[in-house]
């Protein structure tokens, strides 16, 4: 397994291409099974999340075929295959070929998503959705059963927001019979770029990012091709290193407004940012300020930026405290960021992060996605050598990230262990 030696001590200047965001491809890569026909999707990320779906994809007959930083798709040929246990336990985003399939075919099976590194991740949101619009769920062997032919307007509330279980809802729904009202939808920027490619794919839905969605069913779509928005938590992770190695760091190709939540939270540690329409400048000289943070669904703090911006607070002149409202026990990158001479205490979903002048290297190992970015934000600025370990599960998420922080000055290695 590959692993990072990190080199800590070097200031990031320069600059850095953010790319697509994971977490908007992954949806409209889904939707393309509504529609039979080709896309181009533009701006696509190599990522082992990217392929796993693809993978996946290829199991229910959409060909699709790389082209540079795009993808081609041709979904004419998908049929409602199983979506196998292998495939959407390694990736939990797998469970939104539900709904296109079950509004597409009238039946659709899907292995259960398994949990995540931080603990069972339901997808009751998800069913209940597809029940409302009127169909059958039923577990059979660990796979989820539904049928629904024709899928039916409902109206349908989330407890509270979820990203998936929206996306899921809106692509049931965009071809059920009559009317849908989605009430308590997730306003994430990956969810409003899923519904306007949905529309651009001739869908008729009201309110998109606003927590109530109407959406008139249609009778069938027709292919789109899109550009992928760039992606705000790799943008929000290179803020955080740029802010954190006292660098000058110049972020392109960017959408500032996806991060106005991080931005703020930076700003408010005392990292200067300078915002210029799809580029963002972090540079960072004096003492970092304690901060208390809390995560919230969109627009509020990314419970996906958590573990970057812990990372970010051990260095700060102070305690903070940091409360994660999302996943309540995510907090699986605070024992490896001791290792590196954090002082970290978990309380329930509060993190107190007390400050400590410098930080120093050690073997710390990755846990998932976002745990592994904050362990190697830590190494860029721990005294000595940092080795990071299971770093598949940084590849599911950034793209290139040992070339895009090396091409800003940091000494980080991929290697082979
Ligand atoms: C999406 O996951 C993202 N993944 C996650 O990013 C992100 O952390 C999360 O949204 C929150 O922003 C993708 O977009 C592929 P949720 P998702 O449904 O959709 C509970 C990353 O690092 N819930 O919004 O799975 C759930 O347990 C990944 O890129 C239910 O109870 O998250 C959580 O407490 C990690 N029942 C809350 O809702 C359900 O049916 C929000 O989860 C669904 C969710």
């Amino acid at each position: 397994m590959d692993a990072f030696r990190i080199e800590g001590g070097a200031k990031l200047t320069g600059e850095v291409r953010i790319s697509g965001s994971k977490n908007a491809v992954l949806p409209i890569l889904c939707a393309t099974i509504l529609a039979p026909g080709t896309y181009r999707l533009e701006n696509v990320p190599v990522l082992s999340d990217v392929a796993t779906l693809t993978t996946l994809l290829r199991t229910l007959g959409v060909r699709v075929v790389r082209e540079g930083s795009a993808l081609l798709v041709d979904s004419r040929e998908s049929v409602p295959n199983e979506a196998p246990y292998e495939l959407v336990r390694t990736m939990r985003a797998s469970v939104y070929v539900l709904g296109p399939i079950l509004a597409r075919f009238g039946h659709a099976r899907v292995s259960l998503p398994g949990g995540c590194a931080w603990g069972p991740r339901p997808i009751d949101f998800h069913l209940k959705a597809m029940e409302a619009l009127g169909a059958v769920i039923r577990l059979d062997h660990g796979v989820i059963d539904a049928i629904g032919a024709p899928l039916r307007g409902a109206e349908i509330r989330f407890p509270f927001s979820s990203v998936g279980a929206t996306g899921n809802a809106v692509m049931a729904a965009v071809l059920a019979e009559g009317t849908t009202t989605i009430f308590n939808v997730a306003r994430e920027p990956e969810i409003t770029s899923l519904c306007e490619f949905l529309c651009a794919m001739g869908a008729r839905i009201e309110g998109v990012g606003t927590e109530k969605l109407v959406i008139e069913g249609a009778r069938e779509l027709h292919p789109a091709d899109a550009r992928v928005i760039p992606d705000r938590i790799e943008t929000g992770t290179y803020l955080v290193a740029g802010a954190l190695t006292g660098g000058d760091l110049l972020l392109r190709d960017t959408e500032p407004a996806h991060n106005e939540a991080v931005l703020a939270a930076l700003r408010e540690a005392g990292v200067e940012i300078d915002v210029n329409k799809t580029d963002i400048r972090v540079r960072s000289r004096g003492p970092l300020r304690p901060l208390e943070v809390e995560t919230a669904p969109y627009p509020g703090f990314p419970t996906d930026m958590q573990a970057q911006l812990m990372a970010l607070l051990l260095l700060a002149e102070g305690t903070s405290e940091i409360i994660e409202t999302i996943f309540p026990d995510r907090f699986k990158h605070v024992p490896e960021l001791c290792r590196l001479g954090g002082s970290i205490r978990v309380e329930g979903n509060r993190a107190i992060v007390r400050g400590v002048g410098a930080l120093t290297g050690a073997h710390v190992m990755a846990s998932d996605l976002r745990a592994s970015a904050a362990l190697i934000l830590a190494g860029l600025v721990a005294r000595g050598t940092t080795e990071v370990s299971r770093i598949y599960h940084i590849d599911r998420g950034y793209e290139r990230i040992d070339e895009k922080l090396s091409g800003a000055g940091a000494r980080i290695w991929r290697v082979r262990r």
